[in-house]
């Protein structure tokens, strides 16, 4: 009784007393997240991204498209009928960082895969005007005719396997002749690749087969955002609709 008046009476110590019991339900309902499995539950469809659809992440995060476009459909009936379905979770586990973005100057591109041809990215890149007259995107002509700089993207891949993502020692070891086979649909090694990265996509993206561009890599991951999940099967029980 005689405590209990001593903490009323010092606003202080009643700050911190309730900071203190206030913190331990937070800390009982959050922390356990952070070691659950099933915090991002599995979705079939979700794959690592292929080291071409990777290289062209970099090129998309070096060039700061989000900061004009994020990544995340929120489960909200307009953002639903205009960009599809909300975003899982699990449809950026292999993403690091993240690019759910926080400003959308433009559209949200987390399902923009497969909404337009690689032809249209390719003139929307070079000159955003050319295909949407009122458009305030800055062209990224450059893309276009500088070639990818892949030499590396091995160790990219390792960075990401370091982090969490299931990049097996022969996906490492083959990730450059894996950026070629992407853009040639006449590899000789097209059907390893594809049980590597099920579902990808592969052809010159940029219509310039003399050279992998930067554009390539850019069109390649532009276009299979949103696409690994089929959401034919979950559409039924879509209320949103
Ligand atoms: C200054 C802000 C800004 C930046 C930076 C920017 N964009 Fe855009 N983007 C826009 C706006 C505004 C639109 C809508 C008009 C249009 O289609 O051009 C748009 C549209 C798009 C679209 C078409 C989306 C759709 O659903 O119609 C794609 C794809 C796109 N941007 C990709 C990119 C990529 C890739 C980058 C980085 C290389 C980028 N943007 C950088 C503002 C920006």
């Amino acid at each position: 009784m005689f405590r209990h008046a001593t903490i009323e009476k010092n606003s202080i110590l009643l700050t911190v007393l309730v900071l203190i019991v206030v913190s331990i339900g937070g800390i009982v309902e959050i922390s356990p997240l952070f070691y659950l499995e099933s915090t991002i539950e599995k979705v079939k469809g979700v794959r690592p991204y292929s080291p071409l659809e990777l290289a062209g992440r970099n090129v998309y995060i070096r060039e700061g498209c989000y900061t004009c476009h994020s990544q995340m459909i929120r489960s909200l009936r307009d953002e639903v009928e205009r960009y599809g379905h909300y975003s899982l979770a699990a449809e950026s586990m292999y993403d690091h960082p993240f690019q759910w973005g926080s400003k959308r100057t433009g559209p949200d591109l987390a399902r923009v895969g497969g909404r337009y041809s690689d032809a249209w990215h390719v003139q929307h890149m070079i000159n955003p005007r050319s295909v949407v007259p009122e458009s305030i995107m800055p062209g990224y002509p450059f893309l276009a005719t500088t070639a990818l700089n892949f030499d590396r993207i091995a160790d990219d891949l390792k960075a990401n396997r370091a982090v969490g993502v299931p990049y097996d020692d022969t996906m490492i070891e083959v990730a450059v002749s894996d950026v070629r086979t992407q853009v040639d649909p006449d590899a000789d090694d097209l059907d390893a690749f594809m049980e590597r990265y099920p579902g990808a996509q592969v052809r010159d993206f940029d219509g310039n087969p003399q050279m992998i561009t930067e554009l390539d890599a850019l069109i390649a991951y532009l276009q299979v955002l949103g696409t690994m999940v089929d959401f034919s099967a979950y559409e039924a029980q879509e209320n949103l609709r």
